[in-house]
């Protein structure tokens, strides 16, 4: 198992360069805030907890690299750093959790250099605690899957795209811990593959049965009960919905006509009780995502693409969402979703 998606490395952020797994695995290093965007931007780090955990870095990156400017700017310097960081992608609402978490640290601490030390290690706590709330959110998960059973899940959200071991893939790991024996079907997650490049590579490389299908094939194999339950990560949870990468409502609303169990699998950070699925900006990406496919043009030119990242899975639609604290589950009347 993956020991760390993204780490700090001699004042600097290491991470993997998750666009080209599976072909190559290759580590990538941020000296500098506006490279940790890009990574952001391009997906090199993504998924929620390590987006939150990548936050929490730049942070203390931005601290680093202002130290050895004008020490008068240091604190404007690290917050507009901050705001850029915490608005490189709209979504998943760790990243900002993970930015305002330290940034306020820093901003409460009147020298810089101590400001400095504080910001990396808190940042280092928040990767140690991602770990250590992925494991639990592991164990409570756990039960609800039988010995024997096959799960269909959907991007990836396992130790990718946290500091380590996962939250949906993190349930089905401690689930193969406990001894069961567990089958996964990793939706391909078009159109960035993130189920059929990193969930399948991740869980490969452990040993965990494996096997990809395309995501229009999952309501079949619901209906041919193929599927005993389906796991799903979150990039932000709201007093009324999930959202999750495009495709998991389409999954969600199939489960439910199959009465198959939905399972999201998420940390506290992950709750955003303030807003209403109407709310969230919903992250839009570029054209060429969809409309070319390994070099080659699949849309004519002319034809527009809606290119959205994510989409809303109503609470109506949730079996349970698996927690560190452990199982929320239907009406939902639970503090982490009131405002
Ligand atoms: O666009 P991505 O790859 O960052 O989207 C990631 C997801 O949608 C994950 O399912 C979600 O962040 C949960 S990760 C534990």
């Amino acid at each position: 198992m993956l020991k760390r998606t993204i780490w700090w490395e001699d004042g600097r952020i290491g991470l993997i360069d998750q666009t080209l797994l599976p072909e190559r695995y290759e580590q990538v290093v941020c000296s500098d805030v506006p490279r940790l965007i890009r990574a952001i931007q391009r997906l090199e780090v993504r998924g929620a907890p390590a987006l939150g955990v990548a936050g929490a870095y730049g942070v203390a990156l931005a601290c680093c690299n202002a130290l050895e400017g004008q020490v008068d700017l240091f604190y404007s310097t690290v917050l507009r750093d901050g705001a850029l960081i915490r608005s490189a992608r709209p979504t998943a609402v760790n990243l900002a959790w993970g930015v305002d978490r330290v940034l306020s640290a820093v901003m409460e601490t009147a020298d810089p250099k101590a400001a400095t030390e504080l910001a990396v290690s808190l940042a280092e706590s928040i990767a140690d605690e991602d770990e250590m709330t992925c494991r639990r959110i592991g164990s409570y998960g756990a039960p609800l899957l039988p010995d024997g059973c096959t799960v269909l899940t959907h991007c990836n959200a396992g130790a990718l795209a946290c500091a380590s071991w996962g939250t949906a893939l993190g349930v089905i790991r401690s689930a193969v811990l406990e001894g069961k024996h567990i089958r996964v079907i990793s939706c391909e997650t078009r159109p960035l593959l993130q189920g059929a490049r990193l969930t399948a590579w991740e869980l490969h490389e452990d040993g965990i049965p494996i096997t990809t299908i395309i995501d229009s094939e999952a309501a079949y194999l619901m209906q041919k009960r193929e599927i005993d339950c389906v796991i799903v990560g979150a990039d932000r949870i709201c007093c009324d919905g999930v959202f999750n990468k495009i495709g998991t409502y389409m999954h969600a609303v199939c489960a439910a006509h199959h009465q198959i169990p939905f399972y999201v699998a998420a940390p506290k950070s992950t709750f955003d009780p303030y807003s209403r699925m109407a709310d969230v900006v919903v992250e839009e990406r570029e054209r060429d995502e969809v409309a070319m496919f390994s070099g080659r043009k699949t849309v004519p030119d002319g034809v527009p693409v809606r290119n959205y990242a994510f989409d809303a899975t109503p609470l109506s639609l949730v079996t349970a969402i698996i927690t560190e604290e452990g199982l929320i589950r239907p009406p939902y009347h639970h503090p982490w979703l009131m405002p």
